[in-house]
């Protein structure tokens, strides 16, 4: 292995070197719990069952296995690569490159495994690349090499054998496709003054590297790199470090060279391959230089440079490094921060060391046309992405079945570097929202799985792409978050995990821990206030469901409980370990610090409710959200009655906050999906109208009758809320009002005076309600956008349409590019499906389509959970279910890559809706009866 910084190996190097104390609470927490798995190993192996992963073919050959040898490691590369943008005579993109590496032979061997994937390598003498021995060492001469396509390996088997300690030189020279498939080196299109620009650009993470050029592509193989690109004269080159020079019409071996400039950067630091980015454009930037030199710069599109786009983002980028460094207690590494949005990139942005790539719509605010709501998304970005420069970067998981501890973390501190940029937005409250309760939707089922996989359990491309899932993300930041708000978060920055002063624990950081990421699943807290008892329980959603998956803690937490009583804070319990006085009013997980559910018994429910009901703000906002999600998941896993779940909306009447309205609707959300097929929607509607009401009058009142909005941050979200709310519910008045709107803008476009917070809402509401008109309207105006958060905006409104031939049309658009970008085909799809109308027909193409979708994503990409959750959200019925089955056993054999989880989840999650209906329907159809009379 290399001499890098890994997670689990080189603690006290890493400390030392970084003096990184945050890093080290968080290395120290890994290799805690490593030493723990593997003290556990032979039992855990023996109790415990995979469904999730098919175990590898076995073979005993090292180029069949997907894991390289720790025969050799990479110390530096030299790798030239040439993008032309545009087509050669066979009507292709490409790209040429050559690349060297020197490696050190670590144990004696007589094969190098290189990976290697889709690129075209020159034959020298018969063989795919040339090997010298370094320092006077004579190289064995190469016997043969071959592809192993499967493992995706350069084989080259040698005569003699390599020399441990000894360094060698490996080169090769290749031709890659420079396809537009969002991975390894890739190129995208743009259009700008009616001229089509080609750019080059990069995704590595996580398996793609190879296809850009040989190397040793695991996280664990850092070395240092040497780039050059050659790019047409007039294009910008970049990468991960600063340029070091720059040559005209530069001689080259690679072919004719006029009009050509060659662009050398400087060595990189010691780094992980799938975080190397390069990219060829004509962007412009923007940049600043930060208090301690650092450059920064925003790289976009001239247009949208031009229009100022990049405005916001240059503006927070400082506050947020200043943060991490104060955070982090070490300087940023590099010398520049380079970031750039790319109008065609699969995820929501990448955090290439130096070099962070973004989707436009994460990177770029336009002020005139952007909801606040994108800004937000912006700060979030660009801190996740700026955490990883430190956390993920400078230090790295060895292998991807740690891949939690980094995005989770980064998920974790995103919040807190916003915040600083952004501090009167309340960013922290919104965790429970993205990460806590999303976390617990998956994290609910028998098909979840611990955050700690073992490293034999991720081994194909497919399985380490499954591994960016909602567990690794929102569970991973709330576990973090509970663990920083039980030790504190200046312990939990300052201090390793075995020494906590001035805390009194219990049980010791990586006794407890261990319980919550090495074991799937949360409890929920039982509070029984009639005894004072505190009990706890897996909490599943099927509650009869059976869990393959053993546990060496038996599903039992060690749970950190605040708490507060009649409004008065009470001192933190730990389950297992106490029990709270009797007969008083208490609420549990104050502040929702902690990863579990919280129940009571009906005496305390219903002086929760009353609370609520009388004055709910002695209750904080945070737990009202929380309150409310809890009831409605108790009552989907029948621990608790529905009209409990249901009464803990009544109090909406007088709820003005943003984030108890937000849980509020996810929940109802879920029931309008269960429902709005069946009678119990009307009753439903009236009782949601009804409740809705003076929130959106509320709303009326204080924008002067929706002329203005409101200045707090959240509360924007709110009037969102009440918008749309009122609008799908019949509220009188709304929909004239949103349809008066569209038609303004329709009668005199471009001039769209709509606020851009309100835009998704009117765009949808107006669609919905008319016919092809408005549909090509709101499409013509997608195509014409420049700014992609407006585009984005269009393209889910033009979901909205009960149309069913306009929906269909769509459907075929998301397989055609020139019409859909292909990173945005399966959300389009998935807002189809979120209609009602255009759920059966997206699940029909889905289906008819599976094939095909499966060949234009490959089989790595992320994308495939999201698209099978959205298709099969509403499902609910037996024959829904199987359907689902049959769709299961139909593509067994094309597979569903990284889809598989997401396919195991929506059954689970139908089997559950399909058994909880049949006792709760009629219940829920009568309270909304008796509440909307
Ligand atoms: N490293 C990821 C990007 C990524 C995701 C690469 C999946 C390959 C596969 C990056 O740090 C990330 O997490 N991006 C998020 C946005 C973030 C704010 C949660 C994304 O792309 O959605
Ligand atoms: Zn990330």
């Amino acid at each position: 292995m290399g001499k890098g910084y890994y997670i689990s190996k080189h603690l006290a190097t890493a400390a030392m070197v970084l003096a990184a104390i945050a890093l080290v609470t968080i290395i120290a927490l890994s290799v805690v719990y490593n030493r723990e798995k593997s003290k556990n190993a032979a039992k855990f192996s023996k109790a415990t069952t995979l469904p999730v992963f098919p175990t590898p073919k076995t073979s005993n050959e090292p180029w069949d296995k997907y894991r390289l040898p720790d025969t050799l490691s990479p110390q530096y590369y030299n790798v030239t690569l040439w993008p032309r943008l545009v087509k050669n005579a066979n009507g292709m993109y490409i790209f040429t490159g050559i690349s060297g590496v020197m490696f050190t032979c670590e144990k004696k061997t007589d094969l190098i495994l290189i990976h290697s994937n889709k690129l075209n390598l020159t034959v020298f003498k018969g063989h795919h690349a040339k090997l010298t021995g370094l320092s006077g060492v004579t190289a064995p001469a190469i016997k043969t090499t071959w592809f192993q396509s499967e493992t995706q390996y350069l084989v080259i088997q040698l005569e003699g054998k390599l020399k441990p300690g000894k360094d060698y030189w490996l080169y090769t020279e290749f031709t890659g496709e420079l396809a537009d498939d969002l991975e390894g080196f890739y190129r995208s299109e743009y259009m700008e003054n009616g001229e089509k620009k080609i750019i080059a650009i990069t995704q590595m993470q996580a398996t793609y590297a190879r296809k850009a050029f040989p190397c040793f592509d695991e996280p664990g193989m850092k070395a240092v790199f040497h780039i050059t690109l050659i790019h047409d004269r007039g294009t910008t080159a970049l990468s991960n470090s600063q340029e070091i020079s720059k040559t005209n019409n530069p001689s080259l071996n690679l072919g004719p060279h006029n009009c050509l400039t060659e662009t050398i950067f400087g060595p990189t630091k010691r780094m992980s391959t799938y975080l190397i980015a390069f990219v060829v454009s004509d962007f412009t930037y923007i940049d600043a230089k930060d208090k301690k030199g650092v450059l920064v710069r925003i790289w976009a599109r001239k247009k949208a440079i031009e229009d100022r786009q990049g405005d916001y983002a240059l503006n927070i980028t400082q506050p947020i490094l200043e943060f991490f460094e104060k955070y982090y207690n070490t300087s940023y590494p590099l010398s520049k921060s380079d970031q750039i949005a790319l109008p065609d990139f699969n995820s929501g942005a990448m955090e290439n060391w130096g070099l962070v790539a973004y989707r436009e719509t994460a990177l770029l605010y336009d002020p005139r046309t952007s909801a606040n709501g994108n800004k937000q998304r912006i700060v979030t970005v660009v801190s996740h992405e700026l955490a990883h420069m430190w956390f993920g970067n400078l230090v790295t998981v060895k292998w991807w079945n740690d891949l939690w501890l980094n995005e989770g973390f980064a998920s974790y501190v995103e919040y807190l570097g916003a915040d600083y940029a952004e501090p009167t937005w309340n960013m922290k409250d919104q965790t429970i929202l993205y990460d806590l309760q999303s976390a617990f939707a998956v994290d609910s089922l028998t098909s979840s799985h611990p955050l700690s996989r073992k490293e034999e359990e991720v081994n194909t491309p497919s399985e380490i792409s499954e591994m960016f899932n909602t567990i690794s993300y929102s569970k991973g930041a709330a576990v973090l978050k509970m663990l920083s708000e039980f030790l504190t978060e200046s312990v939990l920055r300052i201090h390793a995990v075995d020494q906590t002063p001035g805390i009194k624990l219990p049980y010791s950081v990586h006794e407890i821990m261990n319980r919550w990421i090495l074991q799937m699943g949360f409890p929920v807290v039982t509070i029984d206030t009639r005894t004072g008892n505190v009990s706890q329980k897996h909490f599943l959603l099927e509650p009869e469901a059976v869990v393959d998956r053993k546990s060496e803690f038996n599903y039992e937490w060690f749970v950190p409980i605040k708490w507060m009583k009649k409004g008065q804070v009470q001192d933190q319990l730990w389950l297992l370990q106490k029990s709270v006085s009797k007969n008083e009013w208490v609420l549990a997980n104050l502040h929702v610090s902690g990863y579990f559910r919280v129940n009571y018994d009906l005496g305390n429910w219903e002086r929760l409710l009353s609370q609520l009901e009388s004055n709910h703000q002695v209750i904080p906002v945070v737990n009202r959200a929380q309150i409310l999600d809890d009831a409605f998941n108790l009552a989907r896993a029948s621990i608790i009655n529905i009209t409990l779940a249901l009464r803990t909306t009544k109090y909406l009447l007088h709820e003005r906050e943003y984030i108890p309205w937000e849980a509020a609707l996810r929940n109802l959300n879920y029931f309008f999906q269960l429902f709005d097929r069946s009678e119990v929607y009307g009753a439903m509607q009236a009782y949601l109208k009804k409740q809705v009401k003076p929130l959106f009058e509320y709303f009326g009142t204080i924008s002067s009758n929706w002329t203005t909005v409101p200045s707090g941050h959240t509360d924007q979200f709110t009037q969102i809320i009440a918008l749309s709310l009122a609008c799908s519910t019949g509220v009188e008045g709304c929909r004239e009002l949103t349809r008066s709107w569209f038609k303004k803008w329709m009668q005199n476009p471009p001039n769209n005076a709509i606020h851009p917070n309100l835009r998704s809402t009117v765009y949808c509401n107006a669609i919905a309600a008319g016919g092809a008109e408005e549909w090509n309207f709101g499409w013509q105006m997608f195509q014409k956008a420049t700014v992609a958060a407006e585009a984005v905006k269009l393209r889910s409104a033009l979901a909205c349409t009960k149309v069913p031939w306009l929906l269909n049309r769509y459907l075929e658009y998301t397989m055609n590019p020139e019409k859909i970008r292909k990173q945005d085909a399966t959300s389009t799809i998935g807002y189809i499906a979120s209609n009602i109308i255009g759920q059966p027909l997206a699940w029909d193409f889905v289906r008819a389509n599976w094939d095909y979708f499966f060949k234009l994503y490959g089989t790595g990409s992320f994308i495939f959970s999201g698209l099978i959750r959205d298709v099969t959200y509403r499902f609910c019925t037996p024959f829904e279910l199987s359907q689902l089955k049959r769709f299961q056993k139909d593509n067994a054999e094309t597979g569903f890559g990284s889809g598989t989880q997401a396919l195991q989840q929506a059954i689970e999650k139908t089997t559950a809706k399909i058994k909880w209906l049949e006792g709760n329907k009629e219940p829920v159809l009568q309270w909304f009866l008796s509440e909307s009379a």
